[in-house]
């Protein structure tokens, strides 16, 4: 059996694209659902871009035990350092170097010869793996290269100590036949190529990221690199889940091959990335969209209910989609509660615990029943909490709107800080807009664009709990907020609180 590493880089090419920044706290939450599911390596970061992502790429290598912490570097002394000066505390670190070696990207980004490339490629390699011995070096837009250049680099970046080489399909271009191929001819015609994992990084500009990589399987590679819910520039890059769960389910085409993954951590890894940027899976997004195991038509369901196999290639358990049973309610207490969490998978400290219990009782107050999904929602909600933020921010004292089909809508919001309380007033385009305004009052945020509003639904029922996702931007970094409430413009002021005390906690953090 070929053990296929799975590589994941939503903390780093994913948290890239636009849109999808996280703070520490989210990072940190990020890795440890990943090390839950055993992915094989964490791209915690790219250590020189910026104080903030030095931090959190280092703060990952001290917290995560079980997978090996990789920070990417470009092919310079500089990067390299910093790179390392970030991963070394790691249990198992490795330096990501890379070098574009398409004639487009050397003629025009790098304006460097294919001879100079060549030798940079070597020396850097040589120069990480004074450091660590662990290196992975990237041909940048390695699918739009010359075949013959592209294999005198790898030879070169082998030669001086490179243990993976990646080969990233950086702009989405290539074809199943073509990414096998390419990995062949790499395999065949580098010296030492079975003492080195070769790795594929694909992007799905053609929606084809995830069927390249597993022709690049396929053709020999040995590690797939990928982001929860497919994350990342542009189209984004090879889903994880999606590339997991095709070798999982066809093990007939992929006989020989085998990842780690545990696979019952997938829906909550993805839900976690979601809350974070403030998204929610596309309906019918492969294997975490909400209908990804939804039988409409009266024929589905009905081979569904003779057996499950006539209209379903994989079960919802196998990727950890439990049935909501409803077992808790107003009479449980904290053991029964901790209990059932622990059975859920997740296990709190005592004071996570306090504070979900509160919310929890909270929601029972409101809710006849409440399943594993609102409980879910709440913990998640709970885990990726910026604490700076919610403590030293503005709270929700109380909040009344009056609205009508032939009035302008009026919000009054009372918002506390420690003990002081404000209380502002608003007229708007319906109770939300007048409430954000009315907290705008007295928060002032500073200018922002206002990007994503979402409202869904965490259960069924009409007492559900609505879920409200909100996303600021100023200059290049976002902020999401998240309300839970059953009552919707509830939900919605406490989502709007959440991305401005965000936002006011960085723009503190970064004056100080
Ligand atoms: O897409 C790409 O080429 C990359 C490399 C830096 C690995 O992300
Ligand atoms: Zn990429």
């Amino acid at each position: 059996m070929r053990q296929v590493k799975i590589f994941d880089t939503t903390l780093r090419d994913g948290e890239q694209s636009p849109g999808c920044s996280m703070n520490l706290r989210e990072k940190i939450e990020v890795a440890r659902c990943l090390e839950k599911m055993k992915v094989d390596v964490i791209e915690a970061g790219f250590a020189i871009s910026s104080p903030g992502d030095f931090e959190s790429v280092n703060t990952i290598a001290k917290h995560v035990k079980e997978c090996t912490v990789a920070s990417l570097a470009r092919a310079s002394r500089k990067d390299i350092d910093t790179a390392w000066e970030a991963v070394k505390v790691a249990a198992d670190p490795r330096i990501h170097l890379f070098i574009a070696t398409s004639p487009l990207h050397m003629q025009y980004k790098l304006k460097m010869t294919e001879d100079e490339v060549l030798e940079r490629a070597a020396a850097m390699v040589a120069y990480a793996k004074k450091y660590c011995s662990n290196i992975e070096f990237s041909a940048e837009d390695a699918t739009r290269s010359d075949l013959q250049f592209l294999a005198k680099v790898v030879n070169a970046a082998v030669k001086n100590g490179a243990t993976v080489v990646n080969i990233p399909d950086t702009v989405g271009y290539t074809t199943p036949e073509e990414m096998r191929a390419t990995i062949e001819y790499l395999i065949a015609h580098v010296e030492n190529s079975d003492r080195v994992e070769f790795s594929v990084h694909c992007h799905n500009d053609l929606g084809m990221a995830v069927a390249n990589s597993l022709a690049g399987v396929m053709g020999g590679a040995r590690q797939i690199e990928c982001t929860v819910n497919g994350l990342g520039e542009r189209a984004g890059n090879t889903a994880l889940e999606e590339v997991v769960m095709a070798m999982r389910t066809r093990p007939d085409v992929f006989a020989d091959v085998n990842t780690r993954i545990d696979s019952t951590q997938i829906y909550r890894a993805s839900r976690t990335v979601y809350n974070i940027i403030g998204q929610t899976a596309p309906l019918n997004k492969p294997i975490v969209g909400r209908n990804a195991f939804a039988h409409e038509s009266g024929i589905h369901q009905h081979g569904v209910l003779s057996n499950k196999k006539t209209y379903e290639i994989l079960t919802p358990e196998a990727i950890g989609i439990h049935a909501n049973n409803i077992v808790l309610g107003k009479h449980s207490g904290k053991h029964a509660f901790e209990d059932h969490l622990q059975k859920l998978g997740y296990n709190l400290s005592p004071e996570e615990l306090l504070k979900c219990f509160d919310e929890f009782k909270a929601l029972c107050d409101k809710k006849k029943s409440v399943s594993d999904a609102d409980i879910e929602a709440i913990v998640n909600h709970n885990a990726t909490a910026d604490e700076t933020a919610t403590t030293e921010g503005y709270k929700l004292d109380w909040f009344a709107v009056h609205t009508s089909n032939f009035t302008t809508a009026t919000s009054t919001v009372c918002l506390k800080k420690g003990e002081e309380k404000f209380e502002e007033v608003c007229l708007g385009d319906g109770p939300i807009d007048a409430a954000f305004q009315a907290i705008d009052k007295v928060v002032k945020p500073g200018p922002h664009t206002f990007d994503i509003y979402t409202i869904n639904s965490i259960s069924e029922g009409k007492d559900t709990l609505g879920d409200v996702k909100v996303r600021l931007t100023t200059g290049d970094k976002s902020y999401t907020g998240r309300g839970l409430s059953t009552d919707i413009i509830e939900a919605s002021i406490l989502a709007y609180i959440e991305a401005v005390n965000k936002m006011q906690a960085a723009k503190k953090r970064e004056e100080a």
